[in-house]
């Protein structure tokens, strides 16, 4: 790989980079192009536009030009690889674990479905040579450059992240895709928990969440990766001696909200039900929080989300919201992991706050904890739901372009029903049905809307549609 030129325009460097590397290949490829009229006397015609297409197919950024850098440890590892396992692609996702040491015992032979691994490059000798008071730190900064080391042909971004981290890895492409990779771009998210970003940086992508960085700039930062650690090597975060070292570039984060350090604890289920309208990117912390569904463990749990998430990354725990008017109910979805029903009519802009049934990260430390606004937990009727969590999905066969997902009632809410909204307890509802269009959601401005199809005495049957222009949802 070598470095673009700053100033190149991506379209144009792709495809004087297709001429020149693969001039004769290129022209074959137009010429036995199935649909191509092949009429000599058009022949130069289509070629034109074919190569137009070409050009632009080399242009737009796909999962092949992403390297993949996790910094795990063998300890851990026998525990964390099925978190990794459940989003990573064998020989579609590029990239490497990172270990300390050789694997043993149940690690072997290597898990085929596993990143495959490498040992980290010897750290004794990196905190001689840069006096580095936290060897632990020291290696994950150094890793930066161990995988830009190993990233081939063709690398437009590294993403670098924590083995107890879930990576939806087609929302990465998608995000990445908008920005030009031949610049420098730092992007990642902050902390949901205040003091952590007041504790290391307002200004840090946070790695468990995901850090990625554009090829140019892993790369620079990679070639003084000795230099970064020397003037930093009193600090005890790997995040915050990157986001140093990136800053010494000229570099400032682009943040963004799809990314979740998930710096809390206990049920993150009220956090992970109400998300904005964002392309969810990362989720950190699995090995902190309970697991994220009821009666099963992480591993299983993680495996679980994934399932809608092969089918539709883009609305993977996004959020649509719509009501019964005839019974006085609010529903709220979030798509591939949750629904609730309220025995109320609740406006959008109270219903998109998180229920805080997850607490701080640190036990001793005061308000205000989050990052964003939040509803507590509530024993009143008309304002507690009824919480149903995903189960299972369906892609429906053509001609219906849908997909079906269900969500079941884990437990009963244990309430009356709430007395100043409608007159009837949802009490009966056992399952909800969600009908979303299969077409993926790219760069909405707008949450989507919902409509009620169908309510009977133990079901709700809800549809996933565009909103009207002047919808509102309140
Ligand atoms: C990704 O883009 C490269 C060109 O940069 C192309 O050769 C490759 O076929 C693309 N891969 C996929 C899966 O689209
Ligand atoms: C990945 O590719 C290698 C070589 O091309 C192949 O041997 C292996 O079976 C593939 N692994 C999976 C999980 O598809
Ligand atoms: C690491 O480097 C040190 C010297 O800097 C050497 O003593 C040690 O044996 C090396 N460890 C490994 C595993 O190569
Ligand atoms: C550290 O590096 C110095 C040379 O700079 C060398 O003399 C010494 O043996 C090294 N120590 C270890 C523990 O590798
Ligand atoms: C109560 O429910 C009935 C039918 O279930 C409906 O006709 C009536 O309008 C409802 N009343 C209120 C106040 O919502």
């Amino acid at each position: 790989m070598t470095s673009s030129p700053a100033s190149g325009n991506a379209l144009v460097v792709g495809l004087s980079k297709a001429l020149l590397v693969s001039g004769v290949v290129f022209f074959l490829g137009i010429v036995l192009i199935p649909n191509a009229r092949n009429c000599p006397s058009d022949l130069a015609h289509v070629g034109e536009s074919e190569a137009g297409v070409a050009a632009a197919e080399a242009a737009s950024t796909n999962m092949s030009h992403l390297i993949f850098g996790i910094v795990g440890s063998e300890g851990a590892w026998h525990n964390r690889k099925a978190y990794v396992e459940s989003w990573w692609r064998p020989n579609v996702t590029r990239g490497h674990i990172l270990l300390d040491k050789e694997p043993t015992g149940d690690l072997l032979p290597w898990s085929p479905q596993s990143p495959p691994y490498k040992i980290s490059y010897n750290i004794t000798e990196v905190v001689n040579k840069t006096k580095h008071v936290d060897a632990r730190v020291a290696r994950m900064v150094h890793g930066i450059s161990e995988i830009v080391r190993e990233a081939g042909e063709g690398v437009r971004w590294v993403v670098m992240g924590d083995d107890d981290s879930i990576f939806m890895v087609d929302n990465i492409v998608d995000l990445v895709a908008q920005y030009d990779h031949t610049k420098f771009f730092y992007i990642g998210g902050h902390s949901e928990f205040v003091l952590s970003n007041f504790w290391f940086s307002f200004n840090q992508a946070f790695g468990g969440a995901g850090i990625i960085l554009s090829y140019p700039l892993a790369k620079a930062l990679s070639d003084d990766i000795m230099g970064c650690l020397k003037r930093y090597s009193r600090f005890t975060s790997a995040d915050k001696t990157t986001m140093s070292c990136v800053s010494d570039l000229g570099v400032n984060i682009s943040p963004h909200s799809g990314f979740h350090q998930m710096d809390m604890r206990g049920d993150v289920s009220g956090f992970l039900s109400y998300h904005p309208n964002v392309p969810l990117m990362s989720l950190h912390h699995f090995d902190m929080a309970d697991p994220i569904f009821p009666f099963t463990d992480r591993a299983e749990s993680a495996r679980r989300l994934m399932k809608p998430a092969e089918l539709d990354q883009t609305r993977i725990l996004q959020q649509a919201i719509c009501y019964e008017r005839r019974l006085r109910w609010s529903f709220s979805v979030s798509w591939g992991y949750s629904a609730q029903i309220y025995e109320r009519i609740m406006p959008r802009s109270h219903l998109q706050n998180p229920i805080e049934t997850f607490v701080k990260w640190r036990e001793s430390s005061a308000p205000p904890f989050w990052m964003f606004d939040v509803r507590r937990r509530s024993g009143d009727p008309c304002e507690a739901p009824h919480f149903f969590f995903f189960k299972t999905v369906k892609k429906l066969a053509p001609p219906r372009d849908e997909i079906v997902t269900t969500y079941h009632r884990s437990w009963k809410r244990g309430m009356g029903p709430c007395s100043v909204g409608g007159n009837r307890s949802a009490d009966q509802i056992s399952k909800i049905q969600v009908f979303s269009p299969a077409e993926r959601r790219l760069r909405n401005d707008r949450s989507e809307c919902c409509s009620i199809e169908q309510v009977s005495k133990t079901r709700a049957t809800i549809k996933l549609r565009s909103c009207k222009i002047d919808e509102v949802i309140a």
